[in-house]
């Protein structure tokens, strides 16, 4: 994988306006009424551009093939590149389209929200939503470039902060303690926050592990901690109609598995480690929203929600195979987890 691929600042997108191919932005339409940053201003009113109005609805095979048309009605050709800016959605939808259309374009990503740039805009993968199923369809594409700029978070509402910090909160537990204990120094809506520093090393993490796995047969697999859980909640969440973000659930998701891979760790010092890291994911979470999502979530019984988690597919006749921190910035992959021990530590962890 290229290192260039990685750009920390704008500049790059003005010169992709001097190049010879032509390019075609998809973004978001919020962006229409948001104070959007200048450079972008001029990037906006200077290609033909597909406004999409993000979420997770738009990730869906009508809003592909309308894109798909709009690809021919301008005449884009595969020489073509496409700018997809916007959040995870918008990206996730975008880079789908551009890996698929004429068999692929090149694509530049630039991501908007904290949890693109940390996550979603990182690592290749792209999909829409079919039949119900989260990312059903979709490909491992790497776009030719990632243009990561923080001055988009100034816009960002609250909660989408929140979102993007847990998944930075993750990759920080799963690969780099030093960045886990600088994260307990802020909350996400610290106005003292140096995004550029943390955004950096939270997306390298996780650059690191696709590197070596880009895949997803071994090591990227730490990636999902707190996901099981955390998507469990959100199926439940769903059903009863409830609203749950999906940074709050894969919050809870990883205050469980914290409790659970204390509750397998060998040395004393790892446990008590273990256990204050989920209590800092707590103080994050707690007054959200008033304390609803919190209430709603800690109510929840584990016996329901252990039919969500055995739904994955890599998962043994008997036990659903999660992430186990060994310490903070050590994780494995594929750790059994008994229906017994969720139920345990479900209960120890609030
Ligand atoms: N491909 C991957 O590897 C990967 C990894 C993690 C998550 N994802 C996907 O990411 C999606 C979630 O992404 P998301 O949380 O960014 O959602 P999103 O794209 O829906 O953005 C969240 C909200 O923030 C708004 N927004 C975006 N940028 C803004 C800005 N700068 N200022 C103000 N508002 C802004 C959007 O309009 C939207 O209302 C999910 O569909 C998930 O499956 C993909």
């Amino acid at each position: 994988m290229s290192k260039n691929r990685y750009q920390y600042n704008a500049s790059a997108l003005l010169q992709n306006k001097q190049v010879e191919s032509n390019h075609f932005v998809i973004s978001d339409a919020a962006f229409k009424s948001l104070p959007v940053p200048e450079a972008y201003i001029e990037l906006f009113n200077g290609f033909q551009v597909h406004w999409v109005i993000a979420g997770e609805e738009c990730k869906s095979l009508q809003r592909a093939q309308e894109i798909w048309h709009w690809l021919d009605t301008v005449n884009a050709t595969r020489f073509d590149t496409l700018i997809i800016i916007g959040g995870g959605t918008t990206t996730d939808l975008g880079a789908f389209v551009a890996s698929t259309y004429k068999r692929g374009l090149n694509f530049i990503l630039i991501p908007t929200t904290l949890l693109g740039m940390v996550d979603a805009a990182i690592g290749g993968k792209n999909g829409i939503n079919f039949n119900g199923i989260k990312n059903a369809i979709g490909t491992f594409t790497e776009p030719s470039k990632i243009t990561i700029d923080t001055s988009w978070l100034k816009t960002l509402p609250k909660r989408e902060l929140l979102n993007g910090w847990m998944e930075l909160s993750k990759h920080a537990l799963v690969g780099d303690e030093l960045l886990w204990k600088e994260l307990g120094h802020y909350t996400p809506n610290d106005p003292d926050i140096n995004w550029d520093k943390l955004v950096k090393a939270g997306s390298s993490i996780k650059r690191k592990i696709i590197e070596s796995d880009f895949r997803e047969s071994g090591e990227r697999k730490i990636l999902n901690f707190g996901h099981t859980i955390g998507h469990a909640l959100e199926s439940v969440a769903a059903e009863s109609k409830t609203p749950l973000d999906h940074g709050f659930a894969v919050g809870v998701g990883m205050i469980v598995s914290l409790h659970w891979s204390a509750h397998r760790a060998d040395e004393a010092f790892n446990k008590s480690e273990l256990r204050d890291a989920s209590d800092q994911l707590k103080k994050w979470l707690i007054n959200e929203d008033n304390g609803d999502p919190w209430r709603w979530s800690t109510s929840q019984n584990p016996s329901e929600l252990w039919p969500f988690m055995r739904k994955d597919k890599k998962n043994t006749s008997n036990a659903v195979l999660d992430i186990q921190l060994i310490g903070i910035g050590e994780a494995n992959w594929d750790c059994p987890l008994e229906k017994l021990d969720f139920e345990m530590v479900w209960d120890a962890a609030f």
